[in-house]
């Protein structure tokens, strides 16, 4: 029968066989699957590995901050903190066309992800946290047809474009691709991953880029950093954070009118988005208490300067797509 202790033993003495005394890279990204996979490969190869994390500046308020605390200071796990939010919103200055959106972070990420490679290797490895689902769909399009070995020609990264380099690629090390998510998740809480981690809502590559509707703003990364954290900071508060697949907030670039005193305000809608699912391919809006709408709703007119509304989206998936974008 299968335990989460064979499977790291196991995992651990086949990772040392393949890697020997060679460099591993891993694109660290915070969600369960590559911070898993950075544990298992911290304890089977210790310095061997490098961690990267590509801060795009689409995170949740405060997330890449925590994330290097947790790693490097609490777990003594290096991990390289790539500080790149400047390009990247750069690279999406006036664009509003959502699979544009996609499609030029996931380049920006390819090449932001490639400079710092060629900077901190040479490495002989990329380590992805490749899933049991991931390897049936993916089928057999990078298997080196010589020696029979997966071959990193994408990288997965939570971003589905953008193929890597003649020159720069990787053997593949995927010691979770025999695993479902939720046995990655017994697997991360047996190495000592922290429940934060372990239980965090699913988040897109992209971030919060696809919940800001039309083109990507500092000023609207910030309304929309501060909104999501009061969403965040009352679900958990209220006790509801595991009753949801995943609930967040959705900036939309349109203005209503509103009044704050005496005072007519003319200002952006927040969206709540609020989702049971059991695997993100169908879902059902969630019927959340009305008393956690209530203070939701009250703190974010109330402390997020430029939002004056807040709406509940009441569509289930399908017809809906959980994100906005
Ligand atoms: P949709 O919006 O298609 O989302 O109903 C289904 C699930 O996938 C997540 N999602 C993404 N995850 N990269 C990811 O890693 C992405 O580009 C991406 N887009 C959507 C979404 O949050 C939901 O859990």
């Amino acid at each position: 029968t299968w335990t989460t202790e064979t499977f790291v033993e196991e995992a651990i003495r086949e990772i040392r066989a393949r890697v020997g005394d060679k460099r591993v890279l891993l694109a660290l990204s915070g969600g369960v699957d590559s911070s898993t996979l950075a544990f298992l490969l911290h304890r089977a190869i210790g310095d061997q590995l490098t961690c990267m994390f590509i801060d795009q500046g689409f995170m949740r308020k405060g997330e890449p901050e925590r994330l290097m605390e947790v790693f490097n200071e609490k777990f003594k796990i290096h991990v390289e903190y790539i500080q790149a939010r400047d390009r990247f919103l750069q690279r999406l200055e006036g664009i509003t066309d959502p699979e544009e959106k996609r499609k030029r972070i996931g380049h920006e990420f390819i090449r932001v992800f490639e400079e710092e490679s060629r900077r901190l290797g040479p490495f002989d490895y990329l380590a992805q946290g490749t899933l049991y689902p991931d390897v049936i769909e993916s089928a057999d399009t990078n298997v080196d047809p010589k020696t029979g070995e997966r071959v990193a020609v994408k990288i997965k990264s939570h971003h589905n474009v953008g193929g890597l380099p003649k020159d720069l690629q990787f053997k593949l090390v995927e010691p979770l691709r025999r695993l479902f998510k939720d046995e990655v998740r017994q697997v991360g809480r047996s190495l000592g991953l922290p429940e934060e981690i372990v239980k965090r809502h699913p988040f897109p590559g992209p971030g919060l880029a696809i919940r800001i509707l039309g083109e990507v703003t500092a000023e609207k990364l910030n309304i929309l950093r501060d909104a999501d954290l009061i969403v965040r900071q009352e679900v958990n508060r209220q006790g509801y954070y595991d009753e949801f697949w995943q609930a967040f907030a959705v900036l939309l670039p349109v203005k209503s009118v509103g009044v704050m005193g005496d005072k007519r305000t003319y200002a952006y809608p927040v969206v709540l988005r609020f989702v049971s699912s059991e695997d993100g391919m169908t879902a059902d809006w969630s019927r959340a208490p009305y008393d956690l709408l209530e203070t939701i709703s009250n703190r974010i007119v109330n402390e997020v300067k430029g939002v004056n509304r807040v709406v509940y989206d009441i569509t289930s998936k399908p017809p809906g797509t959980i994100e906005w974008e």
